[in-house]
């Protein structure tokens, strides 16, 4: 630990017991829990109020803009003692920089923490985290968080803003791209490892870092999809779709929360007593600190709940807000208004806590600088592993939704055969590098990526003649190079068109009315497909698009998202048969954007569908069902489930449940099926989901085998928040499916006594 602390320290722990001993009685004092408590005590003991206030604040450097404002006297601001910690500044050097600043010039030297959005990989980039969901692999990706937490670690950082919980059901929301879909089971269980993979057993361990639960709540549910549009639920929809993921992330120790931008149900989440204290601290008794999105505190006057900026800040405090990110509002004015006895400065001593105790279970106090090691950063960054496991990540990642057969051929168009003599592989997004990066890439950097078209090339441009044709770009209504690429798709083989959207039109403030492929993308598949080739169309893209076209006519499409640095390998790996994809949907594909908002556990409605009755819930123009359901993706092999079994069809409250299938590989490859395990709860004191995901297990069998899956239940997986809101289970009857994706029929019915 460094002199100057130490010595501080010491003072302040003398101070403190002076405190104590001079208070009436000791018993009165709540003793702190362990010695960390001690130890922030002894250094709050010795801050001045605005020492106190700094600790809260929270200011981006100049490297990166990730918001509305930038502060070009932050280096400044940190002399001062006002600052608390730093986001988007990076890597060793720079981090020991500001670190420097902190320790060294200011009264009493507490190191800052610096954060930063590692949301898929810090340079080692893998693909993005809906991408990611659709693996299904919780092992997988737990690793890469654990991976992304030793990359940005060795880079100086101490906390990363994710895991992103938020649920989506809206694919015009371009964020969608940032979470883990549609389903509250699956978002709930990648939160978990993902917490797990960034803040490992021991945040003193130097490769580990605070995670943050964000957005902190409903942000996903924004009216129209519009970004930060306003979020107006019923009570039951938050508790039993938006809320458990995060409730999930604070059972599983995440040490951080981040409010989201949207207001709820009139109230702003940044100024949201009932969300940051009633739920979050007196419900589920987080423990941890609550910073705001960016410049969110401000924002409370635009959204028109704050009549000023100093209001705000005291809405924001006063609601549970811990740490200001970039209002600069709490470093402005929390100082008058508890002056004017509008906030307590207990208030602002507890939020001071809250971040102090996080720098000590990192271990900042006893070295600063530890995180800042250039030596480790070398060793750590974009090693060969990391890029190994980002391949089979990536690989793991990709859905395929289609694979026929072309005219005459006798078997389906994928896998490709490595002995093709000529390939054309067209689209703008065939040859970039960019976009395999998606948004939200950290430190990831084209350069670093592999195109798609370099992946196939790669894997058999020694034996294949690989002919590149651009065909069009996602946008605009350029067609001038439709030709060329037509031409070398009729002196092709087989065809590979890579097609979506560009990184950017994913991800904050990005939000479309049409998901529609982009530009003259569709035109340019037309007159590929023309050619009757064997053909697969490669989606790039970070949400769901409307594609009902090509799904009717194109041979092949796989859905690869952005699949990070090592994306062309891993696409090419699954194309020429290297991997059998074994992906899966974490999130419905509409037929178009009418239907939305379209997921799979919607409700029965009281005139379900009937094609022969007029008045049933339905469109003229389309039909119920999505493009492509929730949990759906296919294999080069198929498979085949038994029927459902159960170890009894009544069971009581305190009884399990075991509930089997026998999957079996009937096809001509090995790979990888994701049982899916669904119930729905045919009558309940509210009405229920048609289907609600409640077990999974990703499972590989080689070609010809079989092999028993069994899940157990208790009476807690049939629990909702009943007619009054209690959480538990209903006695009744229920229907149990288990299958390849959120349509199956597979089922049996059971009764909860
Ligand atoms: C952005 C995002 C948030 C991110 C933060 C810091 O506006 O909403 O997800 O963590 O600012 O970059």
């Amino acid at each position: 630990m460094n002199k100057k602390i130490t010595i501080l320290l010491l003072l302040g722990i003398t101070f403190f017991f002076w405190q104590c001993a001079s208070k009436k009685s000791i018993s009165q004092l709540q003793f702190p829990k362990d010695s960390i408590d001690l130890k922030v005590d002894s250094v709050l003991a010795l801050m001045t109020l605005d020492e106190k206030i700094g600790q809260l604040v929270l200011f981006t450097s100049d490297w990166e803009s990730t918001g509305p404002t930038l502060r070009a006297t932050y280096k400044e601001d940190i002399k001062t003692g006002r600052v608390g910690a730093i986001f988007n500044a990076h890597t060793s050097e720079y981090t020991r920089e500001l670190q420097r600043i902190a320790v060294e010039e200011t009264r009493l030297g507490i190191p800052l923490l610096f954060g930063y959005d590692v949301i898929h990989g810090y340079k080692t980039i893998f693909p993005i985290p809906l991408g990611e969901a659709a693996s299904w692999d919780l092992a997988a990706m737990e690793k890469s968080a654990q991976i992304a937490a030793a990359e940005s670690t060795a880079a100086g950082l101490h906390w990363t803003f994710a895991p992103m919980l938020d649920i989506a059901r809206d694919p015009r929301w371009g964020r969608v791209c940032e979470g883990s879909g549609e389903d509250v089971y699956l978002s709930v269980e990648i939160g978990k490892v993902k917490i797990k993979g960034f803040q490992g057993e021991n945040l003193l361990s130097v490769n580990t870092m605070l995670a943050c639960a964000k957005h902190y709540a409903a942000y996903g549910a924004a009216q129209a999809g519009r970004d930060y549009h306003t979020v107006d639920i019923s009570e039951r929809t938050l508790y039993e779709a938006y809320l458990p993921p995060f409730a999930a992330a604070e059972k599983a120790g995440v040490k951080t929360f981040m409010t989201s931008f949207n207001e709820l149900n009139g109230i702003p989440a940044s100024g949201s007593k009932y969300l940051l204290t009633d739920i979050l601290r007196k419900e589920w008794g987080f423990r941890g600190f609550v910073v705001t999105d960016y410049t969110s505190i401000n924002e409370m006057v635009p959204h028109g709940y704050a009549k000023d900026e100093k209001h705000a800040g005291e809405l924001a405090i006063n609601a549970g807000v811990d740490m200001d990110m970039q209002s600069a509002i709490y470093y402005n004015h929390l100082k008058k208004s508890i002056e004017e006895g509008l906030v307590k400065v207990e208030k602002v001593e507890e939020a001071a806590r809250r971040i102090l105790r996080q720098k000590f279970e990192l271990g900042l106090f006893d070295d600063p600088y530890k995180y800042s090691n250039t030596e480790r950063e070398k060793q750590k960054m974009f090693t060969a592993e990391n890029l190994d496991f980002a391949r089979d990540v990536a690989r793991k990642s990709i859905v395929l939704l289609k694979n026929n057969k072309v005219k005459n051929a006798l078997i389906p168009v994928l896998p490709f055969p490595k002995k093709l003599k000529s390939i054309a592989v067209i689209g703008e997004l065939a040859n970039s590098k960019e976009d395999m990066l998606g948004s939200w890439h950290g430190s990831g950097d084209a350069k670093d990526c592999v195109s798609l078209l370099q992946g196939i090339t790669t894997k058999i441009g020694n034996s294949t003649n690989v002919v590149f044709a651009k065909g069009c770009n996602v946008e605009g209504d350029d067609k001038s190079g439709f030709e060329n690429a037509i031409k070398a798709a009729n002196q092709a083989e087989a065809i590979v068109i890579a097609v979506g959207e560009k990184w950017w039109m994913s991800g904050e403030a990005a939000s479309r009315t049409n998901l529609d492929l982009p530009g003259v993308q569709l035109d340019l598949i037309k007159e590929l497909v023309k050619t009757g080739k064997p053909l697969v169309v490669v989606l790039m893209n970070g949400r769901p698009l409307t594609i009902p076209w090509v799904a009717d006519n194109a041979p092949a499409i796989l859905e690869t998202w952005y699949a990070g640095s090592q994306g062309g390998n891993a696409i090419a790996d699954v194309l020429f048969g290297d991997y059998n994809p074994s992906g899966k949907l974490p999130m419905t594909f509409p037929r178009n954007v009418g239907q939305i908002p379209i997921f799979y556990n919607m409700k029965h409605t009281g005139r379900p569908l009937a094609l022969d009755n007029k008045y049933t819930s339905k469109y003229l123009d389309v039909p119920n069902s999505p493009l492509f359901p929730f949990g759906f993706g296919l294999s080069y092999t198929t498979f085949k489930y038994s029927p459902v079994k159960v170890d009894k069809t009544t069971f009581s409250q305190n009884e399990k449940i075991t509930v089997s299938v026998t999957l079996s590989n009937t096809g001509n490859y090995d790979g990888e099926e994701v049982v899916q395990l669904y119930f729905r709860d045919l009558v309940g004191s509210v009405t229920r989901p048609v289907r609600e995901l409640k077990k999974f297990e990703k499972v590989l069998l080689q070609k010809g085998a079989s092999k028993e899956i069994t899940f157990s239940l208790t009476a807690n997986d049939f629990a909702f928040f009943t007619q009054d809101m209690t959480f538990k289970a209903e006695a009744g009857a229920f229907e149990i499916f288990v299958g390849g994706d959120s349509n199956t029929e597979n089922s049996v019915k059971v009764t909860l006594k």
